[in-house]
């Protein structure tokens, strides 16, 4: 148990960082239970076609082997439905296994189960599949993606273009324009966890441990897809090692390990290698965008249109939402936004961190650096002549928004006041290419609804469970400070149940919304619970404890829910049913965003044109920091996020097989520490209560915004090279 000493210094750690040093973080690939068969995926070689025969007979031979599952032996089952369908749980729609039909390269055909993992794997070799091909499209460019207007398929007004005033009318008057068009390819997260199911069944019941930000998704749509109860699925996930989104909804192969355990009467174990992760789960779609900016010649930015191709999948629309971001970083009053969904054959893609604010943030974000230098002003200086406090799509205001005061805070920290406005005029100490950056960045601040439990036993400790979801952002950490300070005890007292579907309702933990939503109903348990202690006590003061032993009651509980503002009160079935049930970032009275400004110095070596990023300065407005020390590990990892984005990371795509070629951590590289610089984080601090109580917003994806913008703007000052796709490489800066 910590001292009273320990504890105010344990206030500022993260609660769970002991156990992880330590490798008693339990993850679900630990999982070593009594009886345990394990799994192994046998993936589709080609992108497109149907299934004509299956041979698993070697499969079967190979010792140990206790099933071969595939789509003509496994009985019916359904699709989990798409989450984005708006009554669907899975990442997409299409479900392997269930027909013949091959929808992309990488889809699982077959899964074999072993006594053991080698014998899994050697078997899975084994199983030969013969197929009929049919032509696909890899890419956005190839023949046959199809491209739709996202406005006339989607739902409205959810995902309807964004238009303020006229801004073709205002572009055609506008003195000085841009008008550019960037690139982005495919880019998939890669956790250090790897994605990994036990499914166990006891009496009818199934348990499933999976690493997953949305565990009562997957159980909603476990039970779905198997024609049970929802009571008869417990699904665990206290603790991911990374999320990013590629966990944050049902995966296709999780029923497979639930049938295969069901039919063989033993918990079954199923880790996706990662070289099987490419295509087995989500990852970033490919995009294209086409920013026009017109300004007159003071800078005062009068128009802006942002057209995006984003991919999606042929069998489901993943939707694209980067314009509304983009139509709020300034106040321009005549903006029109508009998306276009690519039909590709893949998997469906979903949310990568800043799924569409990062892409759409970097093309407009550049092309704002094309207009300062079109206008001869400076970057900071035309970014600030442009903020407004009003949202020019709904007119609302803003709950809160310090954009000014993160960009005047970064000026000051990284010493912008040095800098000289020519690109190529700056040199470092060393004689290479020296060339400062600017972006900012915002992301919505939005809410689901939760509901808390706190309970205090006379023994001192203290037991919160709520919905959310662990995967190193600090959750925990969040919400044992707020209920240590709200009873007066010490942080180790305090456990916390979140991520168990029987503890409360695990409503998906993405968005950012994470701390916006579990804090405030946490934070009110809480003091809901000290206010009845202190009743009780006739009004006395002291600690929750002391309040409880004195009053001689075995334990004191409370209870609290809450939903985001103008939310309805039927949204809590969404919740207990596992379907996202997200408000923001319009609420009826404002618009709600975090911001953020990346200040980034890049250094571009002369001969070989290797690029460094020595320096980054981050300055955040998300509200209230409720965890200063997880918040800045948030903002580190978003920049370290930005700067893969920027210089390294690429999905490679053959147009003429289909599926991604690098899939694995050597050649799908992402930055390593020795490409990490000095990277110093700050935040503006001020609370927004409009928004909750706590004043929090969000922080884990706007801190990926803008960063890459930043740093192709610093390549631009370095060499006076436009480079309008990414990642930014050797060669680029290589050519004429
Ligand atoms: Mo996150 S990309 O919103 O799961």
């Amino acid at each position: 148990m910590a001292t009273t000493t320990n504890n105010a210094r344990a206030g500022a750690e993260r609660v769970d960082a002991r156990d992880k040093v330590r490798g008693t973080t339990r993850y679900a690939a630990d999982d070593a239970r009594a009886g345990l068969l394990h799994a192994m995926l046998v993936p589709s070689r080609i992108a497109r076609g149907r299934i004509l025969r299956i041979d698993s007979a070697a499969a079967q031979r190979v010792r140990g082997v206790r099933l071969v599952l595939t789509h003509e032996n496994i009985g019916a089952f359904e699709s989990g439905g798409f989450l984005m369908s708006g009554s669907g749980f899975g990442f997409q729609s299409f479900q392997p296994l269930r027909s013949a039909e091959i929808a992309y390269r990488g889809q699982a055909l077959a899964l074999v189960v072993a006594d053991t993992l080698e014998a899994a794997r050697e078997a899975a070799a084994l199983v030969t599949v013969e197929a009929e091909a049919s032509p696909f499209a890899a890419t956005i460019g190839s023949p046959g993606a199809q491209t739709v207007a996202q406005a006339s398929v989607l739902p409205q007004p959810a995902f309807a273009d964004k238009r303020a005033g006229d801004a073709d009318a205002a572009l055609a008057r506008a003195a000085v324009t841009v008008d550019a068009r960037y690139e982005l390819p495919a880019q998939h997260q890669n956790p250090m966890e790897l994605i990994a199911t036990v499914a166990e069944w006891r009496d009818g019941m199934l348990t499933v441990h999976e690493p997953t930000q949305n565990a009562e998704g997957v159980r909603h749509g476990l039970a779905r897809q198997l024609g049970i109860d929802a009571a008869k699925v417990r699904v665990l996930s206290p603790t991911l090692g990374g999320g990013f989104g590629q966990k944050n909804s049902l995966q296709s192969q999780t029923v497979l390990a639930a049938i295969a355990a069901r039919m063989l009467g033993r918990p079954v174990k199923l880790v996706v290698p990662r070289g099987q992760l490419f295509h087995a789960a989500s990852f970033r779609p490919a995009s294209r965008h086409r920013v026009r900016l017109g300004a007159d010649r003071e800078g005062r930015l009068l128009a802006a249109i942002h057209e995006t191709e984003q991919q999606t999948s042929r069998h489901d629309l993943f939707p694209s939402t980067g314009t509304d971001m983009t139509s709020r970083l300034y106040g321009i009053a005549d903006f029109r936004g508009s998306e276009q969904l690519v039909r590709t054959d893949v998997q469906t893609p979903g949310y990568m961190r800043a799924p569409h604010e990062h892409p759409a943030g970097f093309a407009f974000e550049c092309a704002i650096d094309e207009l300062a230098y079109a206008l001869d002003k400076d970057p900071v200086a035309l970014r600030l002549a442009n903020d407004t406090r009003s949202d020019p799509i709904t007119g609302k205001p803003f709950s809160s928004r310090h954009v000014a005061e993160c960009l005047r805070r970064g000026v000051q920290r990284f010493g912008w006041a040095r800098r000289s406005m020519a690109p190529g005029s700056m040199r470092a100490p060393d004689g290479s290419l020296m060339g400062w950056g600017v972006a900012i960045g915002a992301y919505k601040a939005a809410v689901a609804p939760a509901v808390a439990k706190v309970r205090l036993e006379a023994d001192g400790r203290v037991r919160v469970a709520v919905g959310g979801h662990e995967m190193g952002q600090g959750i925990r950490t969040a919400i044992a400070l707020a209920v240590a300070r709200a009873l007066g005890a010490p942080v180790a007292a305090i456990e916390i149940a979140i991520g168990d579907t029987q503890a409360a309702p695990q409503h998906l933990t993405a968005g950012s919304w994470g701390t916006a939503t579990v804090l405030p109903p946490v934070q009110d348990a809480a003091a809901r619970l000290m206010e009845d202690l202190r009743q009780q006590a006739g009004g006395s003061s002291g600690t929750a404890l002391a309040l409880l032993r004195a009053s001689g009651r075995p334990f004191a509980e409370a209870e609290s829910r809450r939903r985001a503002p103008g939310q309805p009160e039927q949204v809590y079935g969404r919740l207990t049913g596992g379907l996202p049930a997200v408000g923001g970032p319009v609420y009826p009275d404002y618009v709600a965003y975090s911001f953020i400004a990346h200040f980034v110095e890049v250094r571009v070596e002369p001969t070989t044109r290797r690029i460094r990023v020595p320096r980054v300065v981050s300055i955040a407005d998300c509200g209230t920091v409720a965890s200063p020390r997880t918040a800045r590990s948030q903002v580190e990892g978003g920049v370290v996020w930005g700067i893969g984005a920027a210089l390294r990371e690429v999905s490679e795509v053959d147009p003429r097989h289909g599926g991604f070629l690098n899939a694995d951590l050597a050649e799908y590289v992402l930055p390593v520490a020795a490409d990490i610089g000095r990277i110093e984080v700050d935040f503006v601090g001020t609370p927004d209560p409009r928004l909750n109580p706590l004043g929090v917003k969000g922080l884990g994806e706007v801190a990926m915004v803008g960063v890459a913008p930043a740093i192709v703007n610093a390549v631009f000052h370095a060499t006076g090279k436009r480079l309008r796709h990414l990642p930014v490489r050797v060669e680029d800066l290589l050519r004429a």
